[in-house]
């Protein structure tokens, strides 16, 4: 697998951690879910964390908190879990859970060793052309960016995840996927959340005979809650990958599975996409905010980018005495949002095929110049902020899970296929969903995508690209040790959302799951609003609309599964309430 790896920048590849079973005997502790309390430390607080002393393990779906909760506790490290809890969600979360599109995992060794990002969002076909999705008139074409064959980029979940096992974990790929399998052979029993969400997108799947095959009844109806659901033709595809590595996936059957569905419909992806497709480790983004270390994604991601940017702008702000949700924090939080947006829509794209400027774009002179534009008492309109000159050129449905070990190694991770079940378009014979990555690219420059985000030259189509994300897994360090651990679904609201569960921590000293449940906001600079979720009180509401600012209620945002790991090495995990499978698990 090595010799596949992109590395951009260069990184060092550590050596892989002879972590002993042993650690096995040890892991005799309660386990404790979401529903737990310590009443001595969280005394008089609303919501209380999940608390752990060994291990947690916070994801969107509580049997795939449970597999990588059990790894932890058979003495598999971050890794072993975080992978072990990627397949599983492919299996009992299809919706978002993938082997069929693509992420970022962000690992922070335990032992204070730099950080370290596997990227394996997914890539445009080497037949992808800068206007794909435009007519001969050079209107963009939405049907076939979202919902056509065209619309997936090359897979990358299977080779990330392999890689990411491959560097630092101590468990094989076919242990990682055993809990997968046998989900998938076996059948779980669903949550309301599962038929819910076929029954929302039943018009859309259903056009694809085997997607409506793959998880649907014969007479159509979605399975009900409680009934045992079985994947036989996931479970063979992960099998496959169990007994031939990552050539199980990218090459043999399941390409060619692949492959003959392009085929049958126009697709693009080929037998050497397939082959081609590499991950690539990346330095993750680096910034500071009041002391705190803040390690995220990369592009081309350009979630770490702005989460640091925005940080940046709000450090000049008393954030914590102007108080959680505020109109004044709200306002400078809004403020700061549009312009990195607008910085977004201009400059960022795949490092690997246009030049970013990142340092600048992080740099503390820049937030510092950019704050000079925020005034405390009116906001500026969306058509007054350009992209600025920073200095130094150099499903909505996304799940994000996160884990730590004994040893304080944490994994972020973030991976999609883009909207809720991707494209809808399931590989026959191979049961698994693709995603619609390729609405991600800029279809034509300063068009928006499915999220509303205006994109440039930087990010439009070519082979062999990654299409600009906003996923951002983020990692917080203390006096250089792993402190916080989060990331969240939530397209555009990616950057927005995460960022507020690391201000909520910071600047208003939350405890984790307070943090991750207080209600949030999000402006993207276009459509130029602010959105808020609910329990922002119609006060604060006023006071924004007397600055000029448009207020939209919004759908609950993001789903971010956190844990927090105090000095004395208490861990405390936050499930976000807003998905009712979320679970926080620890040890
Ligand atoms: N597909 C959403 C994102 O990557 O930002």
């Amino acid at each position: 697998m090595l010799d596949r790896v992109i590395y951009s920048p260069r990184t060092k590849i550590p050596p892989r951690r002879p972590w002993g079973l042993i650690a096995a005997l040890l892991a005799s502790f309660l386990t404790v879910t979401a529903h737990a309390s310590n009443p001595a430390i969280l005394e008089g607080e609303r919501f209380h964390p999940v608390q752990g002393s060994q291990g947690m393990v916070a994801t969107s779906h509580t049997l795939a908190s449970e597999v990588a909760l059990q790894v932890l506790k058979n003495g598999g490290n971050a890794i072993d879990a975080a992978v072990t809890a990627g397949f599983a969600l492919a299996v009992t979360q299809p919706r978002s859970g993938n082997i069929g599109g693509g992420g970022f995992l962000l690992y922070s060794p335990g032992d204070g060793n730099t950080p370290e990002a596997i990227d394996y969002r997914e890539t445009a076909p080497a037949a992808a052309t800068e206007t794909l999705f435009q007519d001969n008139a050079g209107n963009v074409v939405n049907e076939r960016s979202r919902f056509s064959h065209q619309a997936a980029g090359v897979p990358g979940t299977v080779a990330g995840l392999a890689l990411a096992l491959e560097l630092h974990g101590t468990l094989t790929l076919k242990d990682a996927l055993a809990p997968a399998i046998r989900l998938a052979q076996d059948g779980f029993a669903i949550p309301q959340r599962f038929t819910e969400g076929l029954e929302q997108a039943r018009e859309r799947l259903q056009r694809w005979p085997a997607t409506k095959a793959t998880f649907y009844k014969e007479d159509g109806s979605a399975p009900q809650p409680g009934e045992v659901f079985k994947q036989p033709e996931l479970a063979a595809t992960l099998q496959r990958i169990a007994d031939r590595g990552i050539e199980g996936f990218y090459e043999g059957e399941t390409a060619r599975l692949i492959v003959d569905e392009m085929q049958r419909h126009d697709g693009l992806i080929t037998l050497a996409d397939l082959k081609n497709y590499q991950p690539a480790i990346r330095q993750p983004i680096h910034g500071t905010y009041r002391g705190f270390d803040i390690f995220s994604m990369s592009p081309p991601s350009s979630g770490g980018t702005h989460i640091v940017q925005i940080l940046n702008i709000l450090e000049g702000f008393p954030i914590g005495e102007m108080g959680h949700n505020s109109a004044a924090t709200i306002h400078s939080m809004a403020e700061a949002m549009k312009l990195a947006y607008a910085d977004r829509s201009e400059y960022l794209g795949d490092t690997d095929f246009v030049e970013v400027p990142l340092t600048g774009l992080t740099s503390k002179d820049y937030a510092a110049e950019l704050r000079k534009t925020i005034t405390p008492d009116k906001t500026r309109p969306a058509e007054e902020i350009k992209p600025g000159q920073p200095a130094a050129w150099e499903s909505p449905e996304t799940t994000h899970f996160s884990v730590v070990d004994r040893w304080g190694n944490a994994v972020s991770n973030t991976y999609t296929i883009n909207f809720s079940y991707g494209s809808g378009i399931t590989v026959a014979g191979a049961g698994f969903l693709l995603n619609n990555e390729m609405d991600d690219f800029s279809a034509k420059p300063g068009e928006p995508n499915a999220y509303g985000l205006i994109g440039g030259e930087a990010n439009k189509i070519e082979p062999g690209k990654r299409m600009l994300s906003s996923m951002s897994p983020t990692i917080v360090r203390k006096d250089g040790r792993n402190y916080l651990v989060t990331g969240s679904p939530g397209g555009s609201r990616i950057i927005t959302t995460t960022l507020q569960v690391v201000m909520n921590v910071i600047d208003h000293n939350m405890n984790i799951q307070t943090a991750v449940s207080a209600p949030r906001i999000h402006h993207q600079w276009w459509p130029d609003e602010i959105r808020i979720e609910q329990g922002i009180s119609p006060d604060t509401i006023g006071l924004l609309q007397s600055k000029g600012h448009k207020v939209t209620p919004s759908n609950a945002m993001g789903a971010i599964q956190s844990i927090m790991i105090e000095g004395d090495g208490t861990l405390y995990g936050g499930a976000d309430p807003r998905r009712s499978t979320s679970s926080a698990m620890g040890y």
